[in-house]
């Protein structure tokens, strides 16, 4: 088919409810012959609740005994209700390269959204992917490596719905920016459509759709449609990507959410294979649809199958038995009067902290200036350090159920609060305090606010240690005491739904580093960076000795921070993405697609790059990043050796998988074809733990590609072998003639090591 057109893939597949899914579609059915049209109808669509205040409700049918359902935001933990925790975000997830934890952590968030009544939680994200570096949810997922992506999202389907929570993975699909997201209207009063992403097959398969695709196998009982357009067609009415991808080629047997307001026609989209349009059926569907099956523009078995799969998954996920009732826990009016539901968990704890402490990213030490070492006095500035001002609910930018959800709104007032001229700088950051998540629905509601500088206080309160800060001016043009032991700078990187990042440094941190730099002979930066942020403005200054990239690491940042600066714990997360030497190096890709002509009216996005984002990029193009994808620093060394491939006897030894389809797609791209392994070792003098990085260079393919990592803990002198599966789809490459995922003969190049350009050991495979 042509680029940037969306073909037409019809009829809407019916689910079969195969295989685990045959119980609840049994169940489901049954359910659904009781059903009057009128009942049918309202289970397509949300509808306003009087009672909670959820994102999205589906409505009860009392006589049935069915309670409805709460949908709530988002990924990284409950958004705008009481005594629930703020996890940390995706990024964050992705940087620390933790599959265990990443399960840890969807156990703890799922129980928590079970607790208060929440049927289906809003996340994770996994689009955006994170093509465009400054595009403002990138921080909501995990990577922008396909294969690191769909590991943890798989974990985290697995542990949340494991506790019978429905994920609704979104966004579906190339949801790649925030800048005409939604249609608008320009200053000429003109309609313009949102964004559309023309993405072809192959790139489509082999990037965007690969976690998606290990979502689905995980279970996800829900997939969220999202804003943009795909090739030039909606996406919550893209029948290519509904009918023909998702619930024909991947068997999908849950339902499809719109996003909220993605919906934007009636019979189109019902036909294309949208299940529930979110928050309300607007004029497309209630009494429209009813009116669309009378007169058979749908048929009746597409509606039946809409609902029959939203209660399906209902009963698949176990919801018909002792779940709580939906939205019990979410009061529409936090500030009021309400019963109080405590999601929390003690149990929780260790997550959250073990989960802060390993995203972040240690990318420079010299001088030996971390760990710290009982500082006799240690300097401190920088509007990152300090807990925000205020915590006051709903009218703050930074109070508990305020936190970014409204940040974007609030960015004119911070303009005029600091009496800074430029909005575009300051957009860019989160001034009133330290950023521990990114704004909008994703935003996390913390339980408390633990600053780095409060976390410094009581370890200097143990150590005795001498404290100097200032935050009283923004930009510290404070002088250094010069007797300090080392300054510690703060910084963030602010990025919130909605809007797109203006830039990857702002001019503003950037002076604010030096100045303290120019005055102190060991100034370590903090970076709390929702997404991708130059370090080059000061990494070189002789007095910048150490760097951090701190991400969003939820409630727990500053005793998490802490642990690591004095050495208590190591550092172990590596770059889930490339940061590179200058914004140049990221090409077109560095800002969001602008309408221009002759398309102003309808924005284009051309994906023709392929594959080639980030280091895919940089290898192609044989660029030199700064910090390269996987790359991070210990307090320990390691040492790789004895790479050994071998090649599974297959039951299927041809090129294509023959295997049945469940959801995810063909059983049989999950087989171990070949196993790799090598021995790590710690030849350093503490303990710690190393991401074991596998890159495969398919033929034909680009020269490397994530496809394992395990993360061991080894003590100093320990050594440990690895093994690494390598199965039929991490092997193949997306065939758009035959449609299928395709093993290549020839030789494969297999690479081990720390990081995607430290690569101690490599050898082939033939196939
Ligand atoms: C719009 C956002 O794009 C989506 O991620 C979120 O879940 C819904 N709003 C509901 O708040």
């Amino acid at each position: 088919y042509f680029y940037g057109q969306s073909p037409a893939i019809y009829p809407a597949p019916i689910a079969s409810g195969s295989e685990d899914w045959s119980g609840a579609y049994q169940k489901a059915k049954r359910f659904v012959t009781q059903l009057t049209l009128d009942e049918k109808i309202n289970l397509t669509a949300g509808y306003t609740s009087t009672t909670n205040g959820c994102a999205g409700n589906i409505a009860a049918i009392p006589r049935l005994h069915f309670p409805g359902m709460c949908l709530q935001d988002a990924g990284n933990g409950i958004r705008g209700s009481d005594f629930v925790n703020g996890y940390p975000s995706g990024i964050h997830v992705g940087a620390s390269w933790n599959k265990h934890l990443a399960h840890q952590r969807g156990h703890y968030m799922g129980l928590e959204y079970r607790t208060k009544g929440i049927n289906v939680i809003l996340g994770p994200t996994i689009g955006p992917l994170g093509r465009i570096i400054t595009s403002g949810r990138n921080w909501e997922s995990y990577s922008n490596d396909p294969y690191l992506s769909g590991k943890l999202v798989a974990e985290t389907v697995q542990a949340t719905q494991g506790v019978g929570v429905i994920t609704s993975t979104k966004h579906f699909i190339v949801n790649e920016q925030e800048s005409n997201r939604v249609p608008t209207t320009n200053s000429r009063g003109q309609s313009v459509e949102s964004v559309s992403s023309n993405v072809d097959d192959k790139t489509l398969h082999e990037l965007y759709l690969w976690p998606f695709q290990e979502a689905l196998r995980a279970g996800s009982g829900n997939i969220m449609c999202s804003y943009n357009r795909i090739n030039n067609s909606h996406s919550c009415q893209n029948s290519k990507i509904l009918n023909g991808i998702l619930k024909g080629e991947l068997g999908f047997q849950g339902f499809v959410v719109s996003d909220w307001g993605a919906q934007h026609s009636g019979v189109a989209s019902a036909l294309a294979g949208l299940d529930v349009a979110m928050p309300l059926p607007y004029d497309f569907w209630g009494n429209n649809l009813t009116a669309a099956i009378k007169n058979g523009s749908v048929p009746t078995t597409r509606l039946d199958d809409m609902i029959t799969r939203v209660i399906a998954t209902w009963y698949q996920l176990g919801q018909d038995s002792s779940f709580p009732d939906p939205g019990i826990g979410m009061p529409i009016d936090i500030t009021a009067a309400h019963s109080q539901v405590n999601a929390r968990n003690n149990a929780s704890r260790a997550t959250l902290m073990q989960g802060a402490v390993e995203g972040h990213v240690l990318v420079k030490n010299s001088n030996h200036a971390l760990p710290l070492k009982s500082p006799k006095s240690l300097s401190i500035y920088g509007y990152d350090a300090k807990r925000p001002d205020t915590v006051v609910p709903t009218s703050s930018p930074y109070g508990p159920w305020g936190l970014g959800y409204t940040a974007f709104n609030f960015l004119s007032i911070i303009d005029n609060l600091l009496g800074i001229p430029n909005p575009n700088v300051i957009s860019q950051i989160a001034p009133y305090g330290t950023l521990l998540s990114g704004g909008g629905s994703a935003a996390v509601t913390p339980l408390y606010w633990d600053a780095p500088f409060d976390a410094l206080q009581q370890r200097a309160r143990i150590d005795g240690t001498e404290l100097f800060w200032d935050f009283a001016t923004l930009n510290s043009t404070s002088s250094v005491y010069e007797n300090t032991d080392a300054c510690l700078v703060f910084i963030n990187a602010y990025a919130a739904e909605g809007f797109d990042r203006s830039g990857i440094h702002d001019d503003f941190s950037d002076a604010l580093v030096l100045n303290i730099a120019d005055q102190c002979a060991n100034t370590i930066v903090i970076i709390h960076n929702a997404g991708i942020r130059l370090v080059d403005q000061f990494v070189s200054h002789p007095n910048v000795t150490a760097i951090i990239f701190a991400h969003l690491p939820g409630q727990d940042s500053g005793s998490a921070l802490v642990s690591l600066l004095y050495g208590d714990e190591n550092f172990s997360g590596k770059l889930p993405y490339t940061v590179a030497k200058n914004e140049s190096d990221y090409g077109a890709l560095l800002f969001a697609a602008q309408p221009v002509e002759p398309f102003m009216l309808f924005p284009q996005s051309n994906f023709s790059e392929g594959v080639y984002i980030d280091y895919r990029a940089f290898d192609k193009l044989n660029l030199v990043p700064r910090y390269e994808f996987g790359f991070g620093l210990s307090y320990t060394t390691f040492q790789y050796s004895n790479l050994v491939v071998q090649k599974q006897s297959l039951g299927n030894s041809g090129p294509y998988p023959v295997g049945p389809i469940q959801q995810g797609g063909h059983v049989d791209l999950w087989d171990t074809v070949a196993t790799v392994s090598a021995d790590i070792k710690n030849t350093g003098c503490v303990t710690g733990q190393e991401v074991v990085q596998l890159y495969v260079g398919i033929p034909g393919g680009p020269v490397k590609q994530l496809r394992g990592f395990e993360k061991p803990s080894l003590n100093s002198e320990q050594s440990q072998t690895l093994s690494f599966p390598l199965t039929r789809k991490d092997l193949s490459i997306w065939n758009v003639v035959t449609q299928k995922w395709q093993l290549q003969s020839g030789t494969y190049h297999i690479y081990v090591g720390s990081s995607s350009r430290i690569l101690p050991l490599s050898g082939t495979l033939v196939i």
